[in-house]
């Protein structure tokens, strides 16, 4: 395997194979390394060894088959939002709330350019990836809190995948100590942020369709009509709401 092509890896030691796929290059016998990629390796070796994500290190993560660029202001894409795609291409028009790196949105449009995509974040950290990662396509993008600066009577489907960590110190180590508390913490029972936007919308009185991922645990806390989702490992990881 290429180093290029470890953050397209889906597994959960994706540090260690990333070790040992920098150590078969730096040990190669049938290529020698400039003194300067000698360096970065070792630095890599260094990064892995303090668990830190691959993907951050090379500044790059795959989503439903593309590559996005990231850094430590977004968090890595999971594979299990990758699911959520063929649900939103039905709709002719779809905002991605919390868009982190813009992956779903991006892709959204990606998969068909005749969708009306606008994607959205509190993070204005994030909002500059996300617009590095959209650079040349037709997608709005808006840097607010929820839906305030957003005009969501222009769109039929809201998809969000907004923090839903409740216990911020039961996170593993590699996401706890990288990835943005901003993008994890989900206030009080992790479902804070997510009660404010559900009750946001009626406030709005928008009409539409609302796609939550959410931890497979909170669901039950919605008390809102919804069909639930699963995703390819079985969980109840998305909720949807008929607004
Ligand atoms: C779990 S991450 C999801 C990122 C991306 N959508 C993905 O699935 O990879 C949550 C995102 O929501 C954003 N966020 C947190 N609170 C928000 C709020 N009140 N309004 C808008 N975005 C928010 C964070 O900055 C972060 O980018």
């Amino acid at each position: 395997m290429k180093i290029i092509d470890i953050f397209k890896l889906q597994n959960k030691d994706k540090i260690e194979i990333a070790k040992s796929v920098f150590k078969d290059v730096y040990t190669n016998a049938n290529y020698t390394l400039k003194p300067s990629e000698r360096k970065k390796i070792k630095a890599y070796f260094k990064r892995l060894d303090k668990k830190e994500p691959v993907e951050y290190i090379l500044k790059k993560a795959n989503f439903y088959g593309r590559t996005f660029f990231i850094n430590k202001n977004v968090l890595i894409p999971r594979v299990e939002t990758e699911n959520i795609i063929p649900h939103l291409i039905k709709f002719d028009s779809v905002i991605d709330i919390g868009t982190g790196s813009g992956a779903v949105g991006i892709t959204v449009k990606k998969e068909n350019q005749s969708i009306n995509v606008l994607i959205s974040d509190i993070s204005i950290k994030a909002i500059y990836i996300a617009r590095k990662n959209a650079q040349g396509m037709d997608i709005k993008i808006i840097h607010t809190d929820l839906t305030d600066k957003i005009p969501i009577n222009e769109y039929k489907c809201i998809f969000a995948n907004l923090p839903y960590i409740s216990d911020m110190n039961a996170l593993e180590e590699s996401v706890k100590n990288y990835e943005p508390h901003i993008a994890l913490d989900g206030g009080l029972d992790g479902i804070e942020i997510i009660l404010r936007l559900i009750k946001e919308l009626h406030t709005k009185k928008w009409k539409g369709t609302l796609l939550l991922e959410m931890d497979p645990q909170q669901i039950a806390i919605i008390k809102e009509k919804k069909e639930i989702i699963k995703d390819q490992f079985g969980y109840n990881r998305f909720i949807k709401i008929n607004y």
